[in-house]
């Protein structure tokens, strides 16, 4: 494999488990704040990513490459609104995307055809993401202030379950 593409696949295995712990740093504040089904909805999301962490180690050594597993970052945003964290989310889902068409790009250069189709998965998974976080701050602007709205909005993210990534399916 190319190194260059080697070594920005390795890092997206750091970057995934670093969007693990900053979704489980949003978890605890909305536990903290006693809505607990943001942080259900956060701990679920924290999963998954962890599981595209895992995906992109599973990659590498199905192509005969080592892992090398890197220092993850400390999350150290604060929050004082329950807003906050959800537009910290599409901001940070919006760099994983970037970071996913780079990858894209350099597997292209090289002609590396198989990477690009690893990486098709991620594509479509990113549109979900961002959607998803586009959602949650339209809900929170539009029911947050509203203590029923709330409540009833923090039942619906109560509700998320945990699946297995189609790629990680059979393992
Ligand atoms: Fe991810
Ligand atoms: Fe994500």
């Amino acid at each position: 494999m190319d190194k260059h593409v080697y070594e920005l696949l390795n890092d997206q295995i750091n970057k995934e488990l670093y969007s693990a712990y900053l979704y489980m740093s949003f978890a605890d504040y909305y536990e903290d704040e006693g809505l607990s089904g943001f942080a259900n909805w956060y701990m679920i999301q924290a999963a998954e990513e962890r599981d595209h962490a895992l995906i992109f180690r599973k990659y590498l050594l199905d192509n005969g490459c080592s892992v090398k597993l890197k220092a993850i970052d400390q999350p150290d945003k604060t929050f004082s609104t329950y807003l906050e964290p959800l537009e910290a989310a599409l901001e940070h889902e919006q760099y994983v995307t970037a970071l996913i068409n780079d990858i894209y790009g350099a597997a292209h250069d090289v002609k590396d055809y198989r990477t690009m189709k690893f990486l098709d998965w991620f594509i479509e998974e990113q549109l979900e993401e961002e959607t998803n976080a586009e959602d949650m701050i339209t809900k929170m602007k539009l029911f947050g202030t509203d203590a029923k709205a709330l409540y009833d909005l923090d039942k619906e993210y109560q509700a998320r379950a945990y699946s297995v990534p189609t790629p990680l399916a059979g393992e």
